[in-house]
């Protein structure tokens, strides 16, 4: 067998065009702009890389975005003061800190003040808690990436044993809650699993978010099992790889998803869709 590769940036590019249309609707027929507030806190190269490539889908799509750069000793007093100016601004549908943020803040604290009607990133504790609940308003957007990745493909969720290697907040842990809402049969792989294999190796739906390149090798694939790759790792050489053995794996899964061109793509759109979202709910809202 030989896998079908999932074109991340085509979909991303399919779902960007229909967010753009929507959002020159709300222009014409509402004279709304869609708009989200960026803040950066220090200067982590990565994060540099990601809040460009935010910014700019952002133009692409019609969506106005504002980005405030802070020092990396800023107060946490600073960055809450920025928040709360940005919660109350009606031409702000969307405020994303950018993570990860330097010791002196507390990542919780900072979460917990962005209002949770402007969280397109998903992350504030009404929004996770929706994740448990099966309503959450805006899911988080990597995960929301795979699983409409897996709705285009067509991938049937219900019923199927879905195995989620990685459980970190951002991607792992609402990955699963997801999945189990739309009836899959989850199991949770994290660092501390013993032998890993034996559960990867039961998923017809295997989502690999764990960050340790070429950690999935064929012999842990069952045959015709459909693999979402979420890693990102740079190698020494300067290679952008992810977390699963691509070349060996693709010989036995169905359908996979390459890095980089696989999730990637689909995380920046869903922040898109996140923001217009809020837009639509702002203008229901009378806000
Ligand atoms: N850093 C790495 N991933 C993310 C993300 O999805 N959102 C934010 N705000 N920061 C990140």
């Amino acid at each position: 067998m030989t896998a079908r590769i999932i074109d991340g940036k085509a979909v991303a590019r399919k779902l960007r065009a229909e967010y753009a249309e929507r959002i020159a609707g709300l222009k014409t027929h509402y004279g709304v702009l869609p708009g989200i507030a960026v803040i950066l806190v220090g200067e982590n190269p990565a994060s540099e890389v990601y809040v460009r490539n935010k910014i700019a889908a952002c133009k692409d799509t019609g969506i106005h975005s504002e980005l405030y750069r802070l020092p990396a000793d800023t107060p946490e007093a600073t960055l809450m003061a920025r928040i709360d100016a940005l919660n109350a601004d009606p031409a702000v549908h969307g405020i994303l800190v950018q993570l990860p943020l330097p010791p002196q803040i507390s990542l919780p604290d900072v979460l917990e003040r962005i209002a949770p009607d402007k969280d397109v990133d998903g992350f504030h504790l009404y929004n996770v808690g929706g994740l448990v609940t099966g309503n959450t308003v805006f899911p988080p957007c990597t995960p929301f990436g795979v699983q409409k990745l897996l709705e285009h493909e067509k991938v049937e969720i219900e019923g199927r044993n879905v195995v989620v290697v990685g459980a970190s907040n951002i991607v792992g842990k609402p990955m699963a809650l997801m999945l189990m809402q739309q009836d899959a049969t989850v199991c949770i792989c994290h660092k501390k699993t013993r032998d890993l294999g034996q559960f990867t190796l039961l998923a017809d739906i295997l989502v690999v978010a764990a960050g340790v390149p070429g950690l999935i090798v064929p012999q842990m694939v069952k045959t015709g099992a459909v693999v979402i790759d979420v890693g990102i790792n740079r190698l020494p050489d300067g290679r952008l790889v992810g977390d699963v053995d691509f070349e060996g794996v693709r010989k036995k899964a169905s359908m996979i998803t390459p890095v980089p061109g696989g999730v990637g793509p689909m995380t920046i759109t869903m922040l898109l869709h996140n923001t217009l979202v809020s837009a639509e709910r702002a203008i229901s809202a009378g806000r």
